[in-house]
Order: C-alpha cells, then sequence, then structure tokens
C-alpha cells in the first residue's frame, strides 16, 4: 500500500508523471475513475483550503468522501488515535486524509491501517500535497524549466511545514532556496540564508511568503504582528516593478504577510495556487487509490 506522507516517499519520476497528470486533469479531463472509492477525511487542525480541495477533488473523480467529525468523535472519549484509524480502517476505506497538530501522526496511522494514509499537514513536519502544488504552479509560470530558478522562502519558517516540504521538493527538481527570516524564525540549517529580504530581493524569481504560526509559539516571539510586517511583509513598494512572482500557502494575514495592493497584483498566485491544489489532489487520489 503506497501513502504520502512526505514528498520524498515518491520519486522524481513519479512526480513528474503526477504533474502530468495534474496538468490534464486542470484542463477538464473529470473521468469518474474513483466511482466505487471511499475516501475519510481526518482533521485534528482547522483547514478551510486543504480539507475542501480534497473534497472537491474526490467528488470530480467520482469518489464518496466521508468527513469523520473529531470534536464529536470517540478520540474526544478516551480512545487512542491508533483505535480509532484501526476502527476506521475495518470499514475499508481506500484512502484516509489526515491533518493533525502533532508531527508523525500520519506516519503512526500508516502503520495500523490497510488504507493509502495521505498527510495533509502534521505539526511543523510535513505538508506534501501544498509542496507539490507550489511546485506545479511554479513549472506552469515559467513553462516547465525550474533548474536555477530561485526561490526566497519568508517568514516563520521555523515552524512550517510547509517550508520543509517545499525545500526538499524544490531543491530536487533544481531550484535554490534562500530562507529570509528573523532569527527566531529561522531553522538551523545549511542553505543560504539572510535577515533582511532587501539583500536578496534583486536575484529571486519567486517569493514564498509563508503565516507567522501563532499556534506553535510557546511564547510571544514579536511585540506585535505589526512590527514583525514592518521588516517582513511583502508589499508592492519593496517588490517595485521586478520581474518575479508571489505564492502564498495561505490563509494570508493581511497586510502582514503580503499587502493588499500586492495581492491584487497578477504577479501574485495565491488563487491560481488554490485553484492548482484541485488538480493536483485529483493526480495524488489516482496515484494512491486508482494506478496501484
Ligand atoms: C498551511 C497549513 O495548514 O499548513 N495552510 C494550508 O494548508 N494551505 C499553512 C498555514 O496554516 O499557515
Amino acid at each position: 500500500m503506497s501513502h504520502l506522507i512526505r514528498t520524498d516517499d515518491f520519486s522524481t519520476a513519479e512526480i513528474e508523471a503526477l504533474l502530468e497528470d495534474a496538468e490534464r486533469f486542470s484542463q477538464g479531463g473529470f473521468h469518474r475513475i474513483l466511482q466505487d472509492r471511499i475516501i475519510i477525511t481526518l482533521f485534528f487542525e482547522n483547514s478551510t483550503r486543504t480539507k475542501s480541495s480534497f473534497e472537491i477533488a474526490a467528488k470530480r473523480l467520482g469518489a464518496e468522501i466521508v468527513h469523520l467529525d473529531v470534536a464529536r468523535s470517540s478520540t474526544k472519549k478516551g480512545e487512542t488515535l491508533v483505535d480509532t484509524a484501526m476502527n476506521l480502517d475495518a470499514m475499508g476505506p481506500h484512502a484516509i486524509i489526515v491533518r493533525h497538530q502533532n508531527a508523525g501522526v500520519p506516519q503512526i496511522l500508516s502503520e495500523h491501517t490497510r488504507a493509502s494514509i495521505i498527510n495533509a499537514g502534521d505539526g511543523a513536519h510535513a505538508h506534501p500535497t501544498q509542496a507539490l502544488l507550489d511546485l506545479f504552479t511554479i513549472r506552469r509560470h515559467f513553462g516547465g524549466d525550474v533548474k536555477g530558478k530561485r526561490i526566497a522562502i519568508v517568514g516563520d519558517i521555523k515552524n512550517s511545514r510547509v517550508a520543509n516540504s517545499n525545500i526538499e521538493l524544490l531543491r530536487r527538481f533544481g531550484m535554490e532556496v534562500i530562507l529570509v527570516a528573523p532569527p527566531q524564525f529561522m531553522p538551523q540549517t545549511r542553505l543560504e540564508t539572510t535577515y533582511n529580504i532587501r539583500d536578496i530581493i534583486d536575484n529571486v524569481d519567486i517569493i514564498m511568503s509563508l503565516r507567522t504560526q501563532t499556534e506553535r509559539h510557546s511564547a510571544q516571539t514579536y511585540a506585535s504582528l505589526k512590527d514583525y510586517a514592518s521588516d517582513f511583509c511583502i508589499t508592492q513598494e519593496l517588490v517595485g516593478d521586478r520581474d518575479l512572482i508571489i505564492l502564498h500557502p495561505g490563509p494570508v494575514h493581511r497586510n502582514i504577510d503580503i499587502d493588499d495592493a500586492l495581492l491584487a497584483d497578477p504577479r501574485c498566485k495565491v488563487l491560481e495556487q488554490v485553484a492548482n491544489g484541485v488538480s493536483v489532489r485529483m493526480a495524488v487520489l489516482k496515484k494512491l487509490i486508482h494506478d496501484v
């Protein structure tokens, strides 16, 4: 049984094939190839985009999707997570899509179920479908060839599963990653780093802004988000007329991560990322529960 827990669960050749499928799906090829398949979602953390994106992807392919209401489930009555997973698995779903605040939960579930486990984000560890849709969006913009393209990842990198998954995936596809963050948000790394975006802005093709992960901070790390914004908000004034694109996984803190003017600028690809997310997740579902 294959799972998608981290981006490196898929080889580069597998990802190439997956992105080709996503391209086909984005052009409207919606075959009901998953008509007799059942998919369960298990979201222990809030989500707007990811959960509905998976749901739309599953429905476009004809699958049935069942949302487990975690707040009312038996884990609230003291059942362990593994028992919950084994009970769900006994009902014979083909895939379980899981999001959890703790890193490692999807991996543990994959050891106790026959269904494919798809990680929709675990703690600060990984968010593989987000990285895949980001790579898809970047490749589309640059006409396929991303080797040597330089991307600045800006913000709360240390606490970001989106950053972790993107660093692995984008480097594997030949991109150079520069980390831009204040010291308290900078992970230990061998990558190029800077505390000041102005140092590198003339030399990047893409800026990926991240949300400050306040829910993962044990102590307040900035006097206020406004103080953070004065150094790290990506503004139209900062970007000027440079030839680069802006990405963000959402949810965006307006005027803290990216300013209003730039969010409305055609170089900002946030809504394209959301649209591409559906096609990429269709390709992931196809790969894991149809092509096996
Ligand atoms: C991200 C997440 O939940 O990891 N959002 C998403 O899935 N699009 C990023 C975030 O919460 O900041």
